[in-house]
C-alpha cells in the first residue's frame, strides 16, 4: 500500500503575550507548563508531523503578524489567541485583520467570535430559534441591584464577558435578594464587568465539540462529573474546579463520554450542529449544556476556538470518535485553508 504523502505546510502559530512555548519540556515544572500547555502541544505536534512552524507572540502590535506573513508566506495561521493586549473581546479584530490580509487562519471567523463573545446576545439569538437557554438579566456596573420579577431563585451570578470561570464559585448560586445583591457587587468589584444573572439550572454538565465549515461533525458528548463533591456543594465548573489540580483530585473531577441513551446523544449532536450554524461559526467550537433530570437541554455557553491541548475535553472527545490528536490538528488546518470569508 502506498503511503499518503502529506504536504508539508508553512504554519505561523499566533500566541498570546508570554505564551511562546519552550522547545523541550526538560526541567520544566508542571505548574509552569499549565500556562502554555496548549501552545506547546500544538507547536510540538505540528513539528512532529513535519510541518514548518513559527510561533508568533502577539502583544499590542499587529505589525508582528504582518511581518511573519511577509517573511514566512504561511499556508495557514494557527490561531491560539484569546485576547489582544489584555482585552479578551478583541481577538475577533485580529481575525478580521487576517481576513483583510487575505491570510488563511484556523478556527472561527470574526462574526462568529463577535456573536458568541456576547453571552447575552448569543442567548437572545438562540431563544429566537426556540432553543432553551436560562432566563437572564444583566446588572450593570454602578447601577442599583433590582431583580426583575420574572427571575426566580435560585439564581446564578457571573461576569457578562469573562471566560474561564473567573469569579465563579459555590457562592455564585444565590437563593435570596440579599445574597444576590452581595454577589452582583462582588462581580462588579472583582471582575470589573457587568454581572450576568441567570436562573440556576440544576442538572448534568455536558459539552459537545463541533468541527467543520459547511459540512459539520459533532464529537461524542462529554460530561464533567464530580465523584466526591462535599455535602451541599453543586456540580458547577468553578474557577477552582477548572484550574486547581489538587482540588480536582479532592472532588474526584473527571471528564468522560456522557452516558446517554442513543436517541439523546443524537439529539445533543444535532442541536449542537444547529446552534453552530445559527451563530455562523466556522473551524471548531464547543457548546456547554446543563441537562436536567426532566430531560431538558439548556445551552449555557457557546465557545468558538475552545481549548485544544492534548488530553483535554475537545481533543479527548475527538479521539473517542477515532480522530487522533495529529489528525485533529491537521483537520483544523485544512478547514482553515478551505474557509472562504467571501462566502
Ligand atoms: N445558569 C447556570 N446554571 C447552572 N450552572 C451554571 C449556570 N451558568 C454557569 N454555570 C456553571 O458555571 C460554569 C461556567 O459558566 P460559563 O457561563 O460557561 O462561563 P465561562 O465562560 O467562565 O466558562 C458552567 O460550566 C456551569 O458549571
Ligand atoms: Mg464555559
Amino acid at each position: 500500500m502506498r503511503r499518503k504523502i502529506k504536504r508539508k505546510l508553512r504554519v505561523i502559530v499566533l500566541v498570546q503575550t508570554n505564551l511562546i512555548p519552550p522547545d523541550t519540556l526538560d526541567g520544566v515544572e508542571n505548574k509552569e507548563k499549565e500556562l502554555w500547555r496548549t501552545e506547546y502541544d500544538v507547536v510540538s505536534t505540528l513539528r512532529g508531523m513535519g510541518h514548518e512552524v513559527w510561533p508568533v507572540e502577539v502583544r499590542s502590535d499587529l505589525g508582528v503578524i504582518r511581518e511573519a506573513i511577509e517573511e514566512h508566506k504561511p499556508h495557514v495561521a494557527f490561531n491560539l489567541l484569546e485576547e489582544f493586549d489584555g482585552y479578551p473581546l478583541f481577538d475577533q479584530h485580529m481575525v478580521s485583520y487576517l481576513e483583510l490580509k487575505k491570510q488563511n487562519y484556523t478556527g472561527c471567523n470574526p462574526l462568529g467570535l463577535t456573536l458568541t463573545h456576547d453571552k447575552t446576545l448569543t442567548k437572545k439569538i438562540l431563544a429566537y430559534h426556540r432553543i432553551q437557554v436560562p432566563r437572564f438579566a444583566v446588572f450593570r456596573l454602578n447601577r442599583k441591584v433590582r431583580r426583575p420579577n420574572r427571575l426566580r431563585f435560585p439564581l446564578f451570578v457571573k461576569s457578562v464577558s469573562d471566560e474561564g470561570s473567573v469569579g465563579i464559585s459555590q457562592a455564585s448560586i444565590v437563593r435570596d435578594d440579599e445574597k444576590l445583591k452581595e454577589r452582583v457587587e462582588f462581580i462588579h468589584r472583582q471582575n470589573q464587568t457587568h454581572a450576568l444573572v441567570e436562573e440556576y439550572i440544576e442538572g448534568r454538565e455536558i459539552y459537545v465539540g463541533v468541527i467543520g465549515n459547511l459540512k459539520l461533525q459533532a464529537y461524542t458528548p462529554w460530561e464533567l462529573v464530580m465523584t466526591n463533591l462535599p455535602e451541599g456543594s453543586q456540580n458547577i465548573a468553578t474557577g477552582k474546579a477548572k484550574w486547581d489540580v489538587e482540588y480536582q483530585k479532592k472532588i474526584g473531577l473527571v471528564t468522560q463520554p456522557a452516558k446517554l441513551e442513543p436517541q439523546l446523544r443524537i439529539e445533543f449532536e444535532r442541536l449542537s450542529k444547529r446552534i453552530y450554524r445559527i451563530l455562523g461559526l466556522s473551524g471548531y467550537a464547543r457548546i456547554d449544556y446543563r441537562f436536567t433530570q426532566h430531560g431538558r437541554l439548556y445551552v449555557l455557553e457557546v465557545n468558538p476556538n475552545p481549548q485544544i491541548a492534548h488530553n483535554e475535553d475537545f481533543a479527548d472527545s475527538a479521539e473517542h470518535c477515532g480522530v487522533k490528536y495529529q489528525a485533529l490538528l491537521q483537520k483544523i488546518m485544512t478547514l482553515g485553508m478551505s474557509y472562504d470569508p467571501m462566502g
